[in-house]
């Protein structure tokens, strides 16, 4: 990524840009928020963070994308999630900008990522793929197992997974039996929030496992998938942390500086 920001700033006379708008003061924000920007500008791009409180209305947060949409500067930029209950998610994910949606949620990109049409790829999904991908395993007619419907995580990866072949489940809070559902995975991806939910006596043996959950359990993070005994069924695995959330912010800078060079220069 460095070498591609080189580049980038010779190209362009100027860093690549990322943006961010945080909103409130959700802890684990915060905390995302701080790793998202350090890695940014370690990878030499140039970074800039709007903070708002958590009193803010939709106007203010509209205002603030304004901003960031009226940046040169800014390549790409996100709205940090969840926003605070009295701001219209929707409206805001609305207002940004399509060729700076560096985290492909403006219902125009995820739209096009469901219809298999392009479009920015959410991060963490566009992770999931570059992990799958780097096991070598073709996934064409694998069964993947899916389990969270959320439109950051669950449905963009299931589109992702039927473009890539596999037959794909999406399993959620209300699935009836989801230890059967899981246990005829080739593929499972987990996205639902819930510690330890997936437990390994549930998995086929030399399933590939992803985790994308992070839940804070005492001072601990932990994932939805129970490390201990998954890792010993698994064929490949991903901890928490260390697994997707530093493969989410990759994909972040990666996006980011895509749409940088699909601008005309
Ligand atoms: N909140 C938790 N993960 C994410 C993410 O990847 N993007 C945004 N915008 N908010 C989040």
């Amino acid at each position: 990524m460095e070498e591609r920001a080189r580049l980038f700033v010779q190209k362009h006379g100027r860093k690549p840009g990322l943006g961010v708008l945080l909103v409130g003061d959700d802890a684990a924000s915060h905390v995302y928020v701080n790793n998202k920007m350090r890695a940014a500008e370690g990878a030499g791009f140039y970074s800039r963070t709007d903070r708002l409180a958590a009193s803010s209305s939709t106007d203010d947060v509209l205002c603030a994308v304004d901003a960031l949409n009226d940046d040169p500067n800014i390549d790409g930029f996100i709205v940090q999630l969840p926003l605070p209950s009295q701001v219209n998610t929707q409206a805001v994910l609305l207002r940004i900008d399509v060729k700076k949606d560096a985290d492909g949620l403006h219902p125009t990109n995820l739209g096009a990522v469901l219809m298999g049409q392009g479009g920015v790829q959410p991060c963490t999904p566009r992770g999931c793929m570059r992990l799958l991908a780097e096991t070598g395993i073709a996934l064409r007619g694998k069964k993947a197992v899916v389990i969270g419907r959320s439109h950051i995580v669950g449905r963009p990866i299931a589109a992702m997974l039927l473009d890539a072949d596999a037959t794909v489940t999406l399993c959620h809070s209300r699935t009836q039996d989801l230890a059967t559902e899981v246990a005829m995975a080739d593929v499972v991806i987990a996205a639902v929030g819930r510690p330890g939910l997936v437990r390994g006596e549930w998995l086929k043996p030399g399933a590939i496992v992803i985790d994308v959950g992070i839940n804070r359990v005492g001072d601990k993070l932990c994932g939805d998938v129970d490390f201990e005994s998954a890792s010993q069924r698994a064929s490949f695995i991903t901890p928490v942390p260390g697994g997707v959330g530093p493969m989410t912010i990759a994909m972040l800078l990666q996006n980011t500086l895509e749409l940088g060079e699909s601008k005309a220069p």
